[in-house]
């Protein structure tokens, strides 16, 4: 049997890896400015994430959710101290695409709505109801396509007025667009959307699956706007490349019994990658990191001639370009040994390890000034 051919991929093989560093088949290390898109959170192969996850394999690894897991319990009060959401609720799932697909089903079993705002550029998975709310018709298949979804411009409070009513369900946006190209949601924008959404009891979710986890330098980047919404998704940096999402909910939706549910969510191996990954994240001070190495970048990059615009918060950075960067993406990856994202044709995306080092800044501004001179 082959494989179902659905990625272009890099001639390259990550065999091993150490905080911000991949090391390939041939032994060649990279410096890793892409996190393996977002993902890595506390570095590679963190000694207490190894440790955690080893030691509670030898324990037990996997038991279905009829019975205590008290590793579910530990991971929502940390996750609860460590986001300032301490009196809200945890739904433990799989992936990203999991999340945004029950934060909908929430949304729709509290108000018995169907319709959903989505915002254009915006990325939230490739399951039914978080495809269909995605901006990409390429990966909406017809089956996808029957949800009521209105996708409007992002950042454009008018026509977010003149669109919204009480049937609206929910309202869904990313605390900084990813995929969409490093776009940052507006705070007034943002305090604005909740004020209606509370008004029409519409629920409004906030994707922070790609920027949360101190990606952005707060532990969500919903929390620069000052605002609180009533879904919070989570994913890729919770688990540090253990597959785990989460759905936070506010206190005032009540769970009832097969509200929600799933056979691996939440499991024993996945709830120790989490707790390890928030322990770090307090111990190593990295959401405090992920701010003061990302504000210089973004400062030094501002300065670098040839660039279009520098957008980001953190360590969630694009870099966008008049041309394609996939020369400068192939001259950083195979002469500078350097992994780096990319949005669409224009912009390179930095999604580095949160533990990113002041060093490995540099060392990656170098190697991008020496590209961008032909050097
Ligand atoms: C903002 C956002 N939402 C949802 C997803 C989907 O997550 P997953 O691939 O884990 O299903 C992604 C993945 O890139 C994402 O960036």
């Amino acid at each position: 049997m082959d494989l179902f051919n659905v990625y272009p991929l890099f001639d390259i093989e990550p065999v091993k890896a150490s905080g911000c560093t991949v090391t390939d088949a041939n032994g060649v290390e990279y410096l890793d400015l892409y996190g393996g898109h977002a993902v890595i959170s506390i570095g590679h192969s963190h000694p207490h994430y190894v440790e955690n996850i080893s030691s509670q394999l030898k324990k037990i690894g996997f038991y279905s959710n009829s019975v205590q897991i008290s590793q579910q319990k530990e991971l929502a009060k940390k996750l609860g101290e460590q986001s300032g959401y301490n009196d809200w609720h945890l739904f433990l799932c799989n992936s990203g695409a999991e999340a945004n697909e029950n934060a909908l089903k929430l949304a729709s079993f509290y108000n018995q709505r169907k319709k959903v705002i989505a915002f254009s550029k915006g990325f939230h998975g490739r399951t039914s109801a978080a495809v269909a709310i995605t901006d990409n018709p390429n990966i909406v298949a017809p089956i996808n396509a029957n949800h009521e979804v209105e996708i409007l411009p992002f950042n454009d409070l008018d026509a977010f007025k003149n669109s919204v009513s009480d049937e609206v369900c929910a309202v869904i946006i990313e605390g900084i667009q990813g995929i969409g190209g490093i776009q940052i949601p507006d705070a007034e924008f943002l305090q604005q959307v909740q004020a209606i959404c509370n008004a029409q009891n519409i629920v409004f979710i906030l994707d922070e699956i790609q920027s949360g986890y101190g990606r952005s330098g707060k532990f969500f980047a919903h929390q620069y706007a000052g605002i609180t919404p009533d879904v919070i998704t989570i994913a890729k940096g919770m688990g540090n490349g253990f597959p785990m999402g989460g759905v936070l909910i506010h206190p005032k939706f009540k769970a009832t019994y097969g509200m929600l549910g799933t056979t691996f969510g939440g499991n024993h191996l996945a709830c120790a990658a989490g707790i390890a990954v928030l322990d770090v994240l307090k111990k190593e001070k990295l959401v405090e990191n992920s701010a003061s190495v990302g504000e210089f970048l973004m400062e030094q990059l501002k300065q670098v001639p040839g660039i279009k615009e520098v957008r980001g918060k953190g360590l969630m950075i694009g870099i966008e370009f008049e041309q394609p960067v996939k020369e400068i993406r192939s001259a950083l990856l195979f002469k500078h040994h350097i992994f780096t994202g990319v949005s669409g044709q224009n912009v390179i995306r930095l999604l580095p390890p949160l533990s990113l080092t002041m060093e490995d800044a540099q060392a990656f501004l170098q190697a991008f000034k020496d590209v961008l001179q032909g050097a």
